[in-house]
């Protein structure tokens, strides 16, 4: 099996985790292992479960602007009742945008949620405490309008919650200004395939524990909307351990395929 060079590039980042250890140190254990034996057969693809035509109709859609859109994608995909997550463009006047001509637009995350499970203020926490709405246009490293921190809303109730919460920012700030803007959602462009669950391309073996899906399945995954995060080592840090340990336990069993987390 072939590894691409990237992938060594994450197991070495892995090994600055300390919680990571055991499992990259099983990952290496299962390259030798796959090396010497090809014992391993791994199905061509499985299908996702279905979601039922009421649970899909339960779902809410939340959109977010936190810087690279990669990043975005994995914050919110491993939150307890995220479902769905597509990386897109929104917030600007140009009509079909791309990464490399994105005009007016910032890279954004659409969430879908259950309601049940979690709330669009629990989802404003989780964007507040994912990136720095003080730095104007831009995240760390990456400089520039499309990068840009933005709530958008759907509605009066929406729009009360994020006002309310970006003034709580700002206290929390004190002098320092909350670049964050709260515009009504617009349309919502889809970005490219290749920036779908980029996080989780990166890493084969974890594409090849959920089946190889093919690119369309791949992004309705709801599992590999959670292993995206996973692998970013973005999730909450108990989801993360929960997960580390579902991996290492079928890793041990003998490397059945992952259907679900
Ligand atoms: C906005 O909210 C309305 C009413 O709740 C809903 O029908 C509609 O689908 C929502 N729009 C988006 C883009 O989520």
């Amino acid at each position: 099996m072939a590894v691409p060079e990237r992938n060594h590039n994450r197991f070495y980042h892995l090994h600055h985790h300390h919680q990571h250890q055991v499992f990259s140190v099983l990952i290496v254990l299962f390259l030798i292992h796959v090396d010497n034996a090809l014992c391993i057969r791994f199905p061509d693809r499985v299908a996702p479960p279905a979601l039922h035509q009421s649970d899909q109709q339960r779902l809410q859609v939340a959109v977010f602007a936190l810087g690279s859109f990669w990043r975005s994608e994995a914050v919110f995909g491993c939150l307890p009742g995220v479902v769905h997550t597509t990386v897109g463009y929104a917030g600007g006047s140009k009509s079909n945008p791309e990464y490399r001509s994105l005009g007016d637009h910032a890279e954004c995350v659409k969430v879908e949620y259950d309601p049940q499970q979690n709330s669009f203020r629990d989802l404003l926490d989780v964007f507040w405490s994912n990136h720095d709405p003080r730095q104007v246009y831009g995240q760390g490293p990456d400089v520039g309008k499309q990068y840009r921190s933005i709530i958008f809303v759907n509605g009066t109730e929406e729009s009360r919650m994020a006002s309310v919460s970006k003034e709580q920012e700002q206290t929390r700030s004190r002098s320092s200004i909350v670049t964050t803007q709260i515009l009504q959602l617009g349309t919502f462009y889809p970005a490219e395939p290749d920036h779908q669950k980029f996080e989780l391309k990166q890493n084969t073996i974890l594409l090849q524990l959920i089946g190889n899906l093919p690119a369309e399945e791949l992004e309705r995954s709801s599992l590999a909307t959670k292993l995206n995060g996973y692998v970013a080592e973005l999730c909450p840090p108990n989801i993360q351990k929960r997960i580390d340990a579902k991996i290492n336990d079928i890793i041990k069993r003998g490397w059945p395929i992952l259907r679900e987390l």
